[in-house]
């Protein structure tokens, strides 16, 4: 039952298995370019913020495809995909991978590296933070990514290339558009059918780059700026309303929608996913609780909190369940995911989330919190 819960609420999840992308984002990249053709003539791409790899898996088959016509046309160069992410990725075919970080600069530098003396046709960004739950500092990190990427860009795009980001259409987003106005003389917003109608998130898909004359590209992130801005003073050219694009045509599947498994006239098939993560983070917790000859279901056994910050047991309890509600959700148990969250009172050891156990020490009833 839980193991095919997801694919009953999201439909692009399960026809990714299905198809062997790496992720549902595949189908964000193939709608975009359903609308806006980023892919035509495309032989050289950057794929920035890449793991688990889909949009690799995407960049590798299109631009196989792109190098195929040429050949039959005349000689042609095999395509260039470079993936770089925070992530270790499991390899693929034909992607050149760089693990680092995309704001950093030896990171920028190591990607510069590999277009010496050429340049890219297109540069792909899915960049997107581990969502902290504030929303302000969500937004602000996301479109720290897009502007690193799109000072990476500035080193490697050839004029007239095209450039893609994912973009969270928030409070002043207007400014990002302005400032890839500022480099691009077309910009789009799309919103792929596949990501979903309650998510902030769309992609800016930006064509025929065209620094401005002089641009020198640099290091320095020349786009931030700390000062306060008072974007009602931006006019003209400063604040742009920038086109809105909806990719996917409306025999599309609807992301929001759940789906019965019998499909289409398909009988449905349960299809395990295409590369399960390979150094995902709850691994060191799973071999902690292995390990450990504590057993942390005993009756009895408490936790003091390792926290620089003093914290009641209720709000330790709170925070356990919510880290053992994500928990749930990556394991598809949704039946057992609603038994936990009608479960406030229980005790301490049913709720102990996996991954917070490294941050845990054990110790008896008497030195508690609760007891405090
Ligand atoms: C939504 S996933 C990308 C999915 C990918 N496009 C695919 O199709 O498989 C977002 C990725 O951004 C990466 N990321 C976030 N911040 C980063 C940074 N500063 N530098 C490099 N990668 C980063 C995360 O590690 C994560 O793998």
């Amino acid at each position: 039952m839980g193991k095919t819960s997801k694919d009953k609420r999201d439909i692009y999840y399960r026809r990714a298995k299905e198809e062997g992308w790496r992720a549902r984002s595949a189908f964000k990249l193939l709608q975009i370019d359903h609308e806006c053709h980023i892919f035509d003539g495309v032989n050289k791409a950057v794929d920035l913020c890449a793991a688990p790899g889909s949009w690799s898996q995407v960049l590798s088959r299109k631009l196989n495809e792109n190098y195929k016509k040429a050949l039959e046309v005349g000689e042609a160069t095999p395509p260039k995909i470079v993936a770089v992410d925070l992530q270790a990725m499991a390899p693929l075919e034909g992607v050149i991978q760089i693990q680092g970080d995309i704001t950093n600069t030896v990171t920028a530098k190591r990607i510069i590296a590999h277009f010496d003396n050429t340049q890219a046709d297109l540069v792909v960004c899915d960049g997107a933070p581990d969502v902290t739950g504030l929303h302000d500092m969500d937004i602000y990190i996301q479109s720290q990514l897009l502007l690193a990427a799109l000072n990476i860009t500035t080193h490697i795009l050839r004029p007239g290339g095209t450039f893609v980001a994912k973009i969270f259409r928030a409070k002043d987003v207007s400014l990002l558009y302005s400032q890839l106005k500022i480099f691009f003389p077309y910009v789009y917003c799309a919103k792929p059918s596949s990501s979903r109608n309650s998510s902030i998130e769309a992609f800016v898909v930006c064509k025929d780059y065209s620094p401005p004359e002089g641009y020198e590209p640099h290091m320095l992130n020349p786009l931030l700026t700390h000062e306060p801005c008072n974007f009602e003073k931006l006019t003209g050219v400063n604040r742009i309303v920038v086109p809105f694009v909806v990719c996917g045509d409306l025999n599309q599947p609807d992301s929001d929608t759940c789906y019965p498994l019998d499909f289409e006239g398909k009988e449905y098939t349960y299809h395990e996913p295409v590369q399960s993560p390979i150094a995902p983070p709850y691994e060191e917790a799973l071999a902690l609780l292995e390990d450990s000859s504590t057993d942390f279901r005993k009756a009895g056994v408490s936790v003091v909190i390792d926290s620089d910050r003093p914290m009641s047991l209720s709000e330790f309890k709170e925070q356990a369940r919510r880290k053992q509600k994500c928990v749930n959700d990556k394991k598809d148990e949704d039946d057992e995911k609603q038994e936990t969250s009608n479960e406030d009172n229980k005790d301490l050891s049913n709720i102990l989330p996996l991954d917070a156990l490294h941050d845990l020490n054990i110790t008896d009833e008497s030195s508690s919190h609760e007891n405090k």
